[in-house]
Parts: structure tokens; sequence; C-alpha cells
């Protein structure tokens, strides 16, 4: 007993990561109610936390459901994927979740598994923006939509991040980019790059869809003045 614990003292060689277990419960004022499990990862090396930006954007979801009900959902630098599980809930027919990050794939597809999802109803994929390959074309067409929470999280992926849309934009002619955006900066633009890229912007106001409170998903959002919620679409 006494040698275990002295040995649970030694460094380790190798840190493991570190699974936290999230819930977000979403009420909406229709009585229609999503109760999400995901899973958090601490590493020193690398972590994965839920942003309050795919908080908004699973808000989103939820009001405008009926809108989802039936349909292909893709979701680009999916993170631990709240806002495509939420879709999910909401009667998405499939929803194909993506990242760079393996782990984060990983991650996202054992937690649509503890949802109690079906099987058949989500994928993951690797996509790394600005890689355009013929299997980008090839691989992600069929979306009616296209989510992206906290996708413009660093002004270095804006530029890969607009071509990579753009060009699901023309794959999937029928789809928007819908994208929830946390203001970091007063000095990054976006609107430069979407008209070079034939792309245009609606921004949603918060109020349109019970964004704008300081609780969400049974989570707190500091701040919500600085979250915007943008549908991209060809110009
Ligand atoms: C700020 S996190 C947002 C995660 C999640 N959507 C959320 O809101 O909780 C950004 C995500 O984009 C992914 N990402 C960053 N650069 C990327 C790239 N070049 N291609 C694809 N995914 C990328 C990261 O791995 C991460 O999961």
């Amino acid at each position: 007993m006494l040698a275990g614990k002295a040995d649970e003292l030694k460094p380790q060689k190798e840190l493991k990561s570190l699974k936290i277990p999230r819930k977000f419960v979403f009420r909406n004022g229709d009585g229609f109610t999503a109760e999400l499990h995901v899973n958090e990862i601490m590493h020193p090396d690398f972590g994965m936390y839920t942003w309050p930006c795919s908080v908004i954007l699973s808000q989103y979801i939820i009001h405008n459901r009926r809108d989802f009900s039936g349909k292909r959902v893709l979701e680009l630098g999916a993170g631990t994927g709240l806002s495509g599980l939420v879709a999910l809930k909401c009667g998405a027919q499939a929803v194909t979740f993506t990242d760079r990050d393996s782990v984060a794939l990983e991650n996202v597809e054992s937690s649509a598994k503890e949802n109690c999802l079906e099987e058949s109803s989500f994928t993951v994929k690797t996509l790394n923006w600005g890689v355009i390959s013929p299997g980008l074309l090839r691989d992600f067409e069929g979306f009616d939509f296209i989510l992206g929470a906290d996708c413009f999280f660093d002004q270095t992926v804006f530029l890969k991040l607009i071509v990579t849309v753009a060009y699901l934009l023309v794959q999937n002619p029928s789809a928007v980019f819908i994208t929830s955006y946390q203001v970091r900066s007063a000095d990054w633009q976006i609107v430069d790059l979407l008209t070079h890229w034939k792309l245009k912007c609606e921004a949603i106001p918060l109020t349109d869809f019970g964004g704008d409170k300081e609780s969400l998903g049974e989570t707190d959002i500091i701040g919500t003045q600085q979250f915007q919620l943008l549908i991209i679409s060809p110009a």
C-alpha cells in the first residue's frame, strides 16, 4: 500500500490528458429542451475547450431548429463539437464534424456516442483550412448548412478559412456558412477578404434568437456584446 503511494508520486514520463465532462442544457421558450454532454480535454501541450461562440451558435440552431430538421450539416473547426451535436439533437439528418486535429475528432466521435445519437447520423473527417485538394471537392458535397463556431479566432487563419468556405459554397450551392464570431480586436476585419472571394455576410442580431442572454445552455456567457452571429453566402 505504502509502496503504491510512493509510485504515484514519481514523475510521470508521459503526462496523460485529462477528460473533463461538461453538460449543457438548452431550454427554449416553447418547451423544447436539449441536453448535451461533451468532454473537454486538459493537457499541457494542447487543450480542448468548448468556447462561448459554440454555445451562441447552438442557441441559434435551437431557435431555428425547424430549418435544420432532416438537413445535412458540415461543421468546420468542430473542437468539442457542441454546435454539430446540437444540430443532431434538433433533427439534422447527418452531421460531418471536421477539424485538423485528430484528437478533437476522436473526442467528438466519443461524445456523439455518449449522447446516444444514431451512429449512422454522424461522421468525423479531417479538414485542414487552406488546403484545397481534390479530396476537399470530392468528399464535402451535399450539405445544406456549414457551421463554424469561433473559427475566426486568430487573424492568421482568416484567409485560409475564407478560401475553404468559398470553395465549399461552390461545391454546395444551396448551403450557407453560419458562424459565430468573438470580437477579440477592433482591428480584425473580414469584409475585404469576403469581398475578394465573392462572398457576402449578414449579421444576425443576437436578440433575434435569444443569444443575448448572460446564461445560455446553463453556462455563463460573459460580455455578450463581443459576440456576433454571421451568415456568409455567395455574393
Ligand atoms: C477556438 S477553437 C473553436 C472550437 C469549437 N468550434 C468551439 O467553438 O468550441 C478553433 C478550432 O479550429 C481548429 N482549427 C484551427 N486551425 C485550423 C485549420 N487550419 N484547419 C482546420 N481546423 C482548424 C482547432 O483545432 C480548434 O478545434
